[in-house]
């Protein structure tokens, strides 16, 4: 493929200042979930935009919402050519804890074949790719450029994207043929993969309220419940010792694994041992008759992310706390609808709540579950183009994470979604010194590159 050289030529020559601009871009604190951050996500927007705008973009827009901006732009001048729609997220996850990262998470920083920075995997780097790509197609053969609509979102990572409301509100602004998002991560490093499947995910807050003041654990002991007790047996009882759900309900809608699927799984080059030794755990831990991948891929479970009340510093403080709360979220599978189980897992936990104690809950939002299809020619295309940028054959995987917004492209625009990530799964996304491998970013260009102009060419 000639113009693939010319492609080639264009990132080698230009990939130390993609660099430097991603660096501009990973500067921004654009922590969605956190309110005082709420300009430095807008100040993204408005720097993501700018970039965009100078690629020679058109129709570039930052869109208002009630929560964080939406970054829209397009380029549509091949009537005859197919349109797709380009999702990614500017916003990143917390810091915390700051303390364990080895570089300043927003001053990133360039090290053995790695980027470090907040973001820099998850998603900024990959949404980033796309920006690169269409340039380099821009730049070398503007006539094979596609037609494309860009749609980044600055909430992803809060849990309540107003993107969802802008997408049912406008279905033919968004019109396409395909969704293609680089959110998602490889099997392995030098494994290319295309994620076919995504779990979906429910969060609930429950407090749980004992007396209307901390008090004095001697005068008050045992004369009353304690909200840490109290809590403490409502989570418990959410699993079973081999971590089977026990919600009532929660798995009616669940579609079991076909055996093709088992074997495909298990065809997969992953070892245990070594999942094990590298997170550094004895057992891996799970409902009994699944294997690792198909307990993360395909069923569902619920999660406690944290848990706080009453006395946590320094020393003794010797009391009988006024709360405790909890924050619990499910991972959902094909056909489990996200509002659904939120009900039924509200409802057991209004049922097993003791009645020494009261108890709030609060639905956080989420979003469904997602399987894509893959014998689309928008997937094989897909596939590829990551052999002939990075000269392997991609593996089909399943993810055990979510993209909320993924199942509402899918149903409102009737758009087959392709999850083309490059993360690896040692980027440390959401934890400290998250990174993004450069060979992943620069062969991510040239894969997209190449993705966008077999898409164009519509053959
Ligand atoms: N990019 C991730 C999803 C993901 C995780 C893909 C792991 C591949 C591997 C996404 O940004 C994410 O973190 N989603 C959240 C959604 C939540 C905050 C609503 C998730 O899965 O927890
Ligand atoms: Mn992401
Ligand atoms: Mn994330």
């Amino acid at each position: 493929m000639k113009i693939m050289q010319g492609y080639i030529n264009f990132i080698d020559n230009n990939s130390e200042r993609f660099i430097v601009e991603v660096f501009d871009f990973l500067r921004h604190k654009s922590i969605s979930s956190q309110s005082e951050h709420k300009e430095d996500v807008r100040n993204c927007a408005k720097w993501l935009a700018n970039h965009i705008h100078s690629l020679g973009l058109e129709n570039v827009r930052v869109i208002e919402t009630n929560g964080h901006p939406i970054v829209y732009a397009d380029y549509l001048h091949s009537p005859n050519s197919p349109t797709i729609l380009v999702y990614g997220h500017y916003d990143v996850q917390p810091v915390e804890p700051i303390e364990l990262w080895d570089n300043d998470p927003f001053e990133p920083l360039l090290k053995d074949g790695k980027i470090y920075a907040r973001g820099s995997s998850d998603d900024k780097g990959q949404l980033f790719i796309h920006l690169k790509a269409i340039e380099t197609i821009l730049r070398t053969n503007p006539e094979k450029a596609p037609n494309i609509k860009f749609v980044f979102e600055g909430e992803e990572e809060a849990g309540h994207s107003h993107l969802e409301d802008f997408i049912r509100e406008n279905p033919e602004f968004l019109k396409c043929d395909t969704v293609v998002i680089s959110d998602t991560e490889w099997f392995a490093e030098g494994l290319p993969s295309i994620c076919y499947g995504l779990r979906g995910i429910t969060f609930l807050e429950v407090k749980v309220i004992g007396p209307n003041r901390d008090l004095h654990s001697g005068s008050f002991g045992g004369a009353i419940d304690n909200p840490i007790f109290a809590i403490s047996e409502i989570i418990s009882k959410l699993k079973d010792k081999y971590g089977r759900v026990c919600v009532p309900g929660f798995y009616d809608e669940v579609i079991e694994l076909s055996e093709e699927e088992r074997k495909e799984f298990a065809r997969l080059p992953f070892s245990e041992k070594t999942y094990c030794s590298e997170l550094g755990i004895n057992n891996t831990y799970g409902e009994i008759g699944y294997s690792v991948l198909e307990r993360v891929w395909a069923r569902p479970t619920i999660e406690i992310n944290g848990i706080y009340g009453g006395y946590t510093g320094e020393g003794i403080k010797t009391i009988i706390p006024s709360y405790a709360v909890a924050k619990i979220s499910a991972r959902l599978v094909p056909r489990q609808d996200a509002v659904e189980i939120a009900e039924k897992i509200e409802k057991f936990l209004l049922e097993i709540a003791p009645p020494t104690v009261k108890i709030e809950i609060k639905r956080m939002g989420g979003g469904n579950p997602v399987l894509t299809p893959i014998d689309s020619i928008w997937v094989q295309k897909a596939r590829d183009s990551l052999k002939l940028a990075f000269g392997v054959e991609p593996v089909f995987v399943r993810e055990g994470g979510s993209i909320p917004i993924c199942e509402t492209f899918q149903s409102v625009l009737k758009a087959p979604p392709v999850l083309i990530g490059f993360g690896l799964p040692g980027d440390n996304i959401h934890s400290p010194n998250e990174n993004f491998s450069v060979t992943n970013f620069i062969g991510g260009i040239c894969a997209i590159s190449i993705y966008y102009t077999l898409l164009g060419s519509n053959s």
